[in-house]
């Protein structure tokens, strides 16, 4: 009797550790600066835990703002401030296979703006990530996004405390600062320019404006007589003082933080600053009627459109944007009788993710759409309307996000209810282009950037089916 339980038990304890090597050796552990390469792929790692300035006693955003008031506003209406709190962001930080602490990375890139830091993975796998607590978070910096920290304070690895990158050399502030212009200049690369293979099945966020911005270089050159950088197009130049607390401090060329992107804001609130802020669509549209309408014979509309002003091209950024070009043709009662459309935007396949698709504008290049109507027996009233709309979310993945639960209050409040009424809360598109044509008199508007901003306020909380993107 006695004799067969140590057998029992010896087969058990073997099993046991037969168990405990197959999971030791399947828990195969890999150190980030085994698996990332930290110069081309710094968004796999964060930014070490920092300490308040010296003298300035200042770290986050908030506190930077008692002296540098102007760049604060700026940068705190910016998608950079809400790069936690973006309703999409967080709908996609909850679904099961998303690498969230690599999403972090560039959304909240600094150690104390995590709970925990991420030292290893296992198994190669990205989405089994292992963490240490940190001592150091702060839940108010968290909130912060893309903070002025990100870009401007790092730890003196010597001495551990925090010091101030700047590009004037100024020996006029109150807290630390080093020079160097370049390391500002290419500050951006860090989450703008994710480089190696895909590391994950579907990770979205990752975009090729540099790449695209180099090819286009010389042309753009050509065109403007200068090559040019992330920071001279999207923080233009401007004379000021930097801080408000001392007046004394002559005025100098400051950069405008501000960002401005494709002009789709994060809050339906945002449209009311964004001309203010300095958006101007990349895109020039020009309409054109081939001949004169008559009754019951088809008509050709010709639409030009040049990526005429963004240095990379036309959507960049974000694989799901795209141009809507929307030709409607209405009858005098406003009914449509026709619509045609037109998409520039790249075609993805998803798990895997791959391109398979991608008519987006370069540099510089002007593409034609020919567009065919049916001219109809009475010509009272009949309309023309060509619009062109830059589309971060369309309805289909829209109708899906809205779905997402599980998401994390801490990073959003009231996260839930935004993500699932998200048409009343996220602008999904912006009117970009609008011109409408009387084509009994051939009389034409075109809209002001005041109006477009109108036209798409008045999409806020309309029905999915109702968009038309
Ligand atoms: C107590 C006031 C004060 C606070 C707080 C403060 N600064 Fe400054 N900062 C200054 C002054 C003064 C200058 C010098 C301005 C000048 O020379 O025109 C300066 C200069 C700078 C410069 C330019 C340095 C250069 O040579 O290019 C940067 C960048 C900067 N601060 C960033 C920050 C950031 C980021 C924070 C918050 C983490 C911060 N500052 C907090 C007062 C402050
Ligand atoms: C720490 C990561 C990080 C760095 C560094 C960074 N960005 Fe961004 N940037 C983001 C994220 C994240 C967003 C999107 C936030 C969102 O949409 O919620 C963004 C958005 C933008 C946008 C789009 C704004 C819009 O309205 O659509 C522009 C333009 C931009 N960044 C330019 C820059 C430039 C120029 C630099 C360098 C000076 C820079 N960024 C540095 C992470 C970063
Ligand atoms: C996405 C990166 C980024 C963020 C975030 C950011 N800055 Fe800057 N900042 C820059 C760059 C790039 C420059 C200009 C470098 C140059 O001179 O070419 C700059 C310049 C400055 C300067 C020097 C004067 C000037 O305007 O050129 C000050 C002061 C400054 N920033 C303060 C701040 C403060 C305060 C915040 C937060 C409220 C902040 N920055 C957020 C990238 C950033
Ligand atoms: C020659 C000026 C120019 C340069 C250089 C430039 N941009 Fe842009 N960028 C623009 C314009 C204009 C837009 C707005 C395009 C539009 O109408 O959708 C834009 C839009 C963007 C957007 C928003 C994408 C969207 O669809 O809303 C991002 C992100 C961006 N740029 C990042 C960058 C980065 C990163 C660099 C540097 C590698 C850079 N840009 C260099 C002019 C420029
Ligand atoms: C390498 C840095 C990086 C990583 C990693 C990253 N993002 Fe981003 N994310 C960005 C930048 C930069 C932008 C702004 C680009 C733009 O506006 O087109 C952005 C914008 C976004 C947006 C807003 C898109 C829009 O059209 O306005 C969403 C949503 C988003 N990211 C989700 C995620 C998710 C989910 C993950 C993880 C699976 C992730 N990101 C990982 C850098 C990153």
């Amino acid at each position: 009797m006695r004799s067969r339980i140590y057998i029992v038990m010896t087969i058990i304890a073997i099993l046991a550790i037969m168990l405990a090597l197959i999971l030791l050796k399947k828990d195969k552990l890999t150190s980030l600066e085994q698996r990332f390469d930290p110069l081309t792929q710094s968004y796999a790692f964060t930014i070490p835990n920092l300490q308040r300035l010296a003298q300035a006693n200042a770290l986050k955003a908030f506190e930077c703002q008692t002296c540098h008031k102007e760049i604060y506003d700026e940068w705190q209406a910016s998608t950079h401030a809400s790069a936690l709190q973006d309703i999409q962001f967080q709908a996609e930080l909850a679904k099961p296979d998303s690498p969230k602490w690599l999403c972090l990375n560039c959304h909240i890139p600094v150690q104390n703006q995590r709970e925990s830091i991420v030292t290893h993975i296992k198994n190669e796998n990205v989405l089994e990530p292992v963490a240490e607590v940190n001592p150091e978070f702060d839940p108010q910096f968290q909130q912060e996004g893309v903070s002025c920290a990100a870009c401007h304070v790092r730890r003196d690895e010597i001495t551990g405390e925090s010091y101030v990158i700047g590009a004037l050399g100024t020996s006029s502030a109150p807290h630390p600062v080093k020079t160097d212009k370049t390391f500002l200049r290419q500050t951006c690369l860090r989450c703008h320019d994710p480089q190696g293979e895909g590391i994950t099945k579907n990770l979205l966020c990752w975009f090729e404006s540099v790449d695209e911005l180099a090819e286009g270089r010389k042309d753009l050159q050509e065109r403007t007589g200068r090559t040019s950088d992330c920071v001279d197009c999207h923080m233009p130049i401007k004379r000021r003082r930097l801080t408000i607390t001392y007046p004394d401090l002559p005025t100098r060329d400051s950069h405008m933080h501000h960002w401005v992107g494709g002009g789709v804001p994060k809050s339906f609130a945002g449209y009311d600053s964004l001309i203010q802020r300095g958006f101007e669509s990349g895109l020039e549209t020009k309409v054109y009627l081939a001949q004169n309408i008559v009754a019951n014979v088809d008509f050709e509309v010709r639409v030009e459109l040049t990526n005429a002003r963004s240095g990379h091209y036309l959507p960049t950024g974000d694989p799901e944007r795209f141009l809507l070009v929307w030709a409607r043709l209405y009858d005098g009662t406003g009914h449509v009788l026709q619509e045609e459309k037109y998409h520039i935007g790249q075609e993805w396949l998803w798990n895997p993710a791959r391109k398979v698709g991608d008519n987006r504008l370069k540099q510089g290049e002007t593409r034609e759409w020919n567009v065919k109507l049916n001219s109809p027996a009475d010509l009272t009233g009949l309309q023309l309307s060509v619009s062109v709309l830059h589309v971060r979310l369309k309805s289909e993945n829209a109708r899906y996000m809205m779905k997402t639960k599980g998401i994390n209050e801490n990073y959003l409040p009231n996260g839930q209810e935004l993500v699932a009424n998200a048409i009343a809360h996220y602008p999904f598109a912006s009117y970009v282009f609008h011109e409408e044509i009387h084509l009994e008199n051939g009389m034409k508007r075109v809209f002001g950037n005041k109006e477009l901003i109108q036209l798409s306020k008045q999409e806020q909380g309309k029905k999915l089916e109702e968009r038309g993107y």
